[in-house]
């Protein structure tokens, strides 16, 4: 079973619900590493606890929502062995996994999108890390997070 972690603020509740089911749906195994109430809470400490949940688990991706997807992408990429695509349609869903190989891909519960979330998930949980060139640079981006740049 293919295993997903999601973590959201508080200005992403019913977009999470709604990726939730749907994940569910479609055979995921989903972990809620967010909020389900709209009192507000910092985006960097939800990312850091779906982060860390996910380093330590067995996921096969992550999934992160704020406000527009900015912040929690930038906090989590703070995050030693994240790589978090922030995605605005399925080419940059696709791309995120064939070149970047990243292991978590944000969104924006504010945002609206010419595309359905859920379609941009399909697309990058589908696609396949191209490898070759690409690896090296992944790992030159995984090195820039353990030299503490
Ligand atoms: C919260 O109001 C909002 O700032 C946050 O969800 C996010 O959009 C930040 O990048």
């Amino acid at each position: 079973m293919v295993k997903v972690i999601i973590g959201n603020d508080h200005s992403s509740v019913e977009v999470k619900n709604r990726l939730v089911r749907w994940l569910v749906s479609q055979g995921f195994e989903v972990t809620n590493a967010g909020v389900d109430t709209e009192e507000s809470i910092d985006y960097p400490d939800i990312a850091e606890k779906a982060c860390r949940d996910f380093l330590k688990g067995d996921y096969d991706f992550g999934i992160l929502l704020c406000g527009t997807g900015i912040g929690i992408s930038i906090s989590a990429n703070k995050i030693k062995g994240i790589r978090c695509a922030l995605i605005h349609d399925s080419f940059c869903a696709r791309m995120a996994k064939k070149h970047n190989n990243a292991n978590f891909i944000a969104f924006g519960g504010r945002v609206t999108y010419n595309e359905p979330i859920e379609s941009m998930i399909t697309t990058f949980h589908t696609a396949v890390f191209e490898g070759g060139r690409h690896r090296q640079r992944v790992e030159k981006m995984d090195r820039l997070g353990e030299r503490g740049c």
